[in-house]
């Protein structure tokens, strides 16, 4: 999975450093830095948007704020992880 953070100057007066912060803590938290590549931005001119804008696997996200962090985090980020896990294990017993 790949996480990337728009750091764009908009983006990051409306909390791009706290939710790039929080992403890594949810990532270590949960023990996926290794299976999750983080990086960060440039803008992708949904500045007008009320949050910040943060792309996974290339499908973008926008409003993500301090506030809907986590259940962003939960749905996009975890959801998928658990399925992509799940999708390995069930081809791995398929056989
Ligand atoms: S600065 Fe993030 S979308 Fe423009």
């Amino acid at each position: 999975m790949k996480i990337e953070i728009c750091v764009g100057s908009s983006c990051y007066l409306k909390g791009a450093p706290e939710i790039v912060h929080m992403t890594e803590e949810e990532l270590k938290r949960n023990g996926l830095n290794d299976s999750v590549s983080l990086s960060g931005s440039f803008c992708t001119g949904r500045c007008n948007r009320r949050g910040v804008t943060v792309s996974v696997d290339g499908v973008v996200h926008t409003d993500i704020t301090r506030e809907n962090f986590r259940d962003f985090f939960a749905s996009q980020v975890l959801q998928t992880t658990i399925m992509e896990r799940q999708a390995v294990h069930d081809k791995g017993t398929d056989a």
